[in-house]
């Protein structure tokens, strides 16, 4: 075996998720929700949604703000009834966008300049006559009292604005708004963006029972019927933060290195943002020991996350010969293209990070439907959304198969529901409610 191959090897080592370790996650989740619900320590933090399920029956025209990943969406909803909605206006910016000399996420940024951004972008899409009732997904953990009060607990998914932490969203926007003359619209409901995307699927589908976003974040909520009367009610389990799992020495330093070390450490497994991290991790030290890109000058992989789940998904769907995506990318970064060999490993290191993260969140399904209904003797509609999940060619299909190998025939009781766009829709499903 030559260096590069054993060097793979080892790394995909410590990169399996064996069936065993699958199961013993599993098991993990499903006592750490226990736990959690009967007020026991545990590392899912558990946040009610103050909703339940939508009737189906919603209906009119709603706004939606979507804040929470890249981009940051408004949406003019009609809300049809029985799951149809039709979307009659739309904007999108990118959060930070260094070609257009802003970045929103950045330390040195006000809390004032952060929600007058959000505020300006509503205004764009709200029409001047009438009053408008918002939706507004927020998609990090937040202590909510209320539809409409909301705390932010702390930021995700590298974001640094100082000032917000602690204090209430709602209020910010509602603020923000005011002060940029949007006063037709009036807050009606925060949500997460798990929370959306359950909101979305139930709203044609009463027995959608949970929400799962796999994007740039990670985290999945779910109806809770046990410990609430009915109708139950949703609760975000931030799911992203659950640390009951083996952890190698790339997650040890990726976790040290970040904004919030000690902290999601799930999610820095499983989601968009840090598995480019994690490649380029392992491509740096590869490289450093000399095993690949020996020629190169990786200089432009020594910045974090210089290497993007964006270029992940790239090499991932390089499947022409040769992999010519791959050469341009890795000639970008690291001034060379790298050989055939090397390129593959590319390859082999990027499917080694998706396929553990596949492989983590089947863990967290399987925990959360053995505590929702230990024997799967209703149907369980689980909505999701999330770049990773929708843009990967293959993630979806893997995820429902390790599903399937796990439950047998009971499987047949739960749907993976792709529901596109449920933050936004899910924001004015909420705000039909509120
Ligand atoms: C946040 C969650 C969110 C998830 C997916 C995580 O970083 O803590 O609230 O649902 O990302 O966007």
């Amino acid at each position: 075996m030559d260096t590069l191959t054993q060097a793979l090897a080892e790394l995909r080592r410590q990169f399996t998720v064996p069936t065993d370790v699958l199961r013993d996650v599993a098991a993990a989740f499903q006592a750490d929700l226990k736990a959690g619900l009967a007020g026991a320590p545990a590392s899912l933090p558990l946040l009610p949604a103050y909703l339940a399920n939508p009737t189906g029956r919603e209906r009119g025209r709603y706004l939606a703000l979507d804040f929470g990943g890249t981009n940051v969406r408004v949406l003019l909803v009609e809300l049809l009834g029985d799951g149809v909605v039709h979307v009659r206006r739309r904007v999108s910016r990118r959060l930070r966008d260094i070609a257009r000399g802003y970045d929103y996420t950045a330390p040195d940024v006000t809390p004032a300049a952060l929600f007058g951004f959000l505020a300006r972008l509503v205004g764009m899409v709200a029409p001047a006559e009438g009053r408008w009732p918002l939706g507004f997904t927020f998609s990090y953990p937040c202590r909510q009292t209320g539809l409409t009060r909301a705390v932010l607990l702390r930021w995700h998914k590298e974001i640094r604005v100082p000032g917000v932490e602690g204090q209430d969203v709602g209020k910010l926007l509602q603020q923000a708004l005011t002060r940029e003359q949007v006063r037709q619209v009036e807050l009606k409901a925060i949500i997460n963006d798990t929370v959306g995307t359950q909101l979305a699927g139930a709203y044609g589908d009463r027995d959608c029972r949970a929400g799962v976003i796999i994007g740039t974040g990670f985290n999945v909520c779910y109806l809770e019927e046990q410990v609430f009367a009915p109708p139950g009610q949703i609760i975000n389990l931030e799911c992203g933060d659950f640390a009951r799992l083996p952890r190698n020495a790339y997650d040890n330093r990726l976790d040290a290195a970040s904004a919030n070390p000690g902290g999601q450490r799930l999610e820095k497994m499983v989601a968009g943002l840090y598995l480019g991290e994690l490649v380029r991790l392992m491509v740096v030290d590869l490289a450093e020991r000399g095993v690949l890109l020996a020629g190169a000058a990786p200089a432009g992989l020594d910045q974090p996350y210089a290497f993007t789940g964006e270029d992940l998904g790239r090499v991932l769907t390089d499947t022409a010969p040769d992999q010519p995506h791959t050469a341009a990318l890795l000639a970008k970064l690291t001034g060379s293209a790298g050989t055939p060999a090397e390129r593959a490993a590319l390859r082999d290191i990027c499917s080694m990070v998706v396929v553990r993260s596949a492989r983590l969140v089947a863990a967290v399904l399987l925990g959360l439907l053995r505590h929702s209904d230990p024997k799967l003797e209703r149907r369980h509609v689980i909505a999701i959304d999330g770049a990773l999940y929708s843009h990967l060619p293959g993630y979806g299909r893997y995820l429902s198969l390790l599903l399937d190998q796990a439950l047998g025939t009971a499987a047949r009781q739960v749907i993976m529901r792709p529901t596109p766009d449920g933050s936004g829709l899910g924001a004015a499903i909420a705000a039909a409610a509120g």
